[in-house]
């Protein structure tokens, strides 16, 4: 159903070019299981699919598995414009760009893209984030089964009313905490929880890195649980904004947000700046069956808290934040190959098992407008009336 795709332009062709339009291979010559790819219009069918965001989270995967080929794909991200694969196109990655604008465009182009049928693949959307001192700690990875995008009125608090509590207020409501009165569309995404299960099962297999002897004397601010205990994988929600905030006072109001719009079912743990776009390009195609909706793992490892209780050298949030070095960078992009690669392997070995239906979800998927159209009263957030638009 992919070929009808008219913008199949093949913009580079590499040495060994009739039989490998648009390659550019690492090594020199292709691996002999390739040699039956013959056509411009050849489609790999990888079954699983690494997307990272940006360089560091990029690299960790570039440099552990083999992936020897680079494949231009029109509309990825100008500093991101390849698709990188392993020898035999079962394992490939791609790097959308930082926020929401890039990771829709990047991830709509590869669903649109002749090269690949998407349509068994799967996801492994992973990166770094923010984590709450309430939910975990530097270095953790999480596996979400909600992603939550920020979509609000905001007014800077030194402007609210005197006894509001935040300058956010959803859209559609004159006050702070209520249940919006419009809906976009891409407040709310469910996500397989069975998979989500199965990955973070499979991580806990894992030997973490717990970082440095700084993330220690950081995480050892908080005299509570989780923030100062070692990294582990959990479970987690996610939440988008393009605005990269901090603060105790922000950390409550989004949690306070992401109770409220989904009805008390998810639970704020951590936060970036792209799943719920990369989430929506997806739903979109998914819609048409280019791909599955079901095999998307969200998995966001934790470089920084969202805040800090008090720091004994200057407490002030900006200083924390833009001086004060957490450094949990190192950890969280190692641990982002450490946690994701047993599920890698798993599908990798596995896949007949995972693509006949062992970890078919069981719960509700999709988003708001259930573009996918499921049986919308299995769902526990949302006004349950919305319909596909
Ligand atoms: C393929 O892409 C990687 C990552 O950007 C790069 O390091 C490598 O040099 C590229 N290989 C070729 C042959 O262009
Ligand atoms: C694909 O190549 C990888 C090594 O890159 C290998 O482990 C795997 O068994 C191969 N899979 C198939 C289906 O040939
Ligand atoms: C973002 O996606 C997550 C998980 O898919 C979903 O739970 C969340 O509601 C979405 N948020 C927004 C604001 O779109
Ligand atoms: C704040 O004051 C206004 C005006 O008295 C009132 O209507 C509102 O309920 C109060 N509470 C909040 C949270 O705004
Ligand atoms: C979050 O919600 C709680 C409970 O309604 C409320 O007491 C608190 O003030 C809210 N926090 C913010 C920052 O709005
Ligand atoms: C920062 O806050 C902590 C806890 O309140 C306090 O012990 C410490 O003295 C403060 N440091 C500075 C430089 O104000
Ligand atoms: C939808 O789910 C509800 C609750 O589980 C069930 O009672 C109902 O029969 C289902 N409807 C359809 C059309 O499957
Ligand atoms: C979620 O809350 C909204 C606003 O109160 C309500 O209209 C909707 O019916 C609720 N959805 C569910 C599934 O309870």
């Amino acid at each position: 159903m992919k070929f009808a795709n008219l913008f199949t332009t093949l913009t580079c062709l590499s040495s060994t070019a009739l039989a490998f339009p648009t390659l550019f291979g690492r090594s020199a010559e292709p691996e002999p299981s390739n040699s039956g790819v013959i056509s411009p219009l050849a489609k790999y069918k990888p079954s699983v699919f690494i997307i990272n965001m940006f360089t560091l989270e990029q690299n960790p995967f570039l440099e552990h598995f083999d992936l020897v080929y680079n494949l231009t794909v029109p509309g990825l991200s100008p500093i991101y414009s390849e698709v990188h694969c392993n020898s035999n196109y079962t394992l490939c990655q791609v790097t959308t760009g930082e926020g929401e604008v890039n990771a829709a465009t990047t991830i709509t182009a590869l669903s649109l893209s002749t090269l690949f049928d998407l349509t068994e693949t799967f996801f492994l959307i992973a990166g770094i984030a923010g984590i709450s001192p309430k939910q975990g700690t530097i270095g953790d990875v999480t596996f979400a089964k909600f992603a939550v995008q920020i979509l609000e009125y905001e007014v800077d608090a030194r402007q609210m009313p005197s006894n509001w509590t935040t300058g956010y207020f959803s859209f559609g409501t004159d006050i702070a905490g209520e249940y919006p009165g419009n809906i976009y569309g891409t407040e709310v995404f469910e996500l397989n929880e069975k998979l989500r299960d199965r990955a973070l099962e499979l991580a806990q297999t894992a030997t973490l890195d717990v970082g440095t002897k700084g993330n220690a004397e950081f995480r050892a601010l908080y005299d509570y649980a989780p923030a100062n205990r070692t990294p582990k994988a959990i479970a987690g929600d996610t939440l988008t904004s393009d605005t990269y905030w901090f603060g105790s006072l922000l950390d409550e109001t989004f949690a306070n947000y992401t109770k409220t719009i989904t009805n008390g079912t998810a639970t704020y743990a951590t936060t970036q700046q792209e799943d719920n776009a990369t989430l929506e390009a997806f739903i979109r195609f998914a819609k048409f069956g280019y791909v599955d909706f079901s095999r998307i793992v969200v998995m966001r490892s934790c470089s920084d808290f969202t805040y800090a209780d008090y720091f004994t050298e200057r407490n002030e949030t900006t200083w924390v934040f833009t001086k004060g070095s957490q450094g949990g960078i190192s950890a969280s992009t190692k641990n982002l190959v450490l946690a994701g690669e047993p599920l890698i392997h798993d599908i990798l070995q596995n896949f007949d098992t995972y693509n006949n239906g062992a970890y078919d979800a069981e719960n509700y998927i999709g988003d708001m407008f259930n573009t996918l159209g499921k049986n919308i009263t299995t769902r526990t957030w949302g006004v349950l009336d919305t319909v596909a638009a």
